[in-house]
């Protein structure tokens, strides 16, 4: 999905898109500047995928564990910087094949993760909107984005 302006009611269906597009065992990073929409996204997919509260941003914990349909890791390496957190995380624990794990500021650690099936690029446009666009790794999982419509 190309770069396109999203109000929260909008952001809200492009979440849901994407919730439809998702198959356990997929990594979806989350880049853009504090403030970008980055956890209020999160939440709309968490919620898309059944999970009924508690999303916040897990700045404080790295990672939060949300049980929905599926199970939802939210991690945010905003916090990492680098090589001192190296040991303490071991990132591929969370990316089990039953989990759906959505990460913030994946450039904190990008060499540590493996290839994403999704990127989702957010910045700031209006107060009220953000800039969204999504991409697949491949056609094949493109293909999901385009029948979830
Ligand atoms: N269209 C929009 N999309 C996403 N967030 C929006 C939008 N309009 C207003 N906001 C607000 O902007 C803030 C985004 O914060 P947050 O999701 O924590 O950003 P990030 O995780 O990228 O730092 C939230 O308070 C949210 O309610
Ligand atoms: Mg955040």
């Amino acid at each position: 999905m190309g770069c396109r302006p999203a109000d929260l009611p909008r952001l809200a269906t492009i979440a849901s898109r994407l919730a439809r597009s998702l198959v356990p065992g997929d990594l979806v990073l989350l880049e853009g500047p504090l403030g970008a929409g980055k956890t209020a996204f999160v939440r709309l997919v968490a919620e898309a995928l059944g999970v009924s509260h508690g999303v916040r941003s897990p700045s404080f914990t790295i990672a939060n564990i949300y049980q929905g349909r599926v199970t939802v890791n939210h991690l945010d390496l905003y916090r990492l910087d680098g090589e001192e957190d190296e040991d303490v995380f071991a990132l591929e624990e969370y990316l089990t094949p039953d989990a759906i794990t959505l990460v913030e500021w994946p450039e904190r650690a990008l060499h540590r993760l493996i290839a994403p099936e999704w990127i989702v690029r957010m910045d700031h446009d209006t107060p009220d909107t953000r800039l969204v666009a999504i991409e697949g790794r491949d056609a094949v999982v493109a293909a999901r984005w385009d029948a979830a419509e």
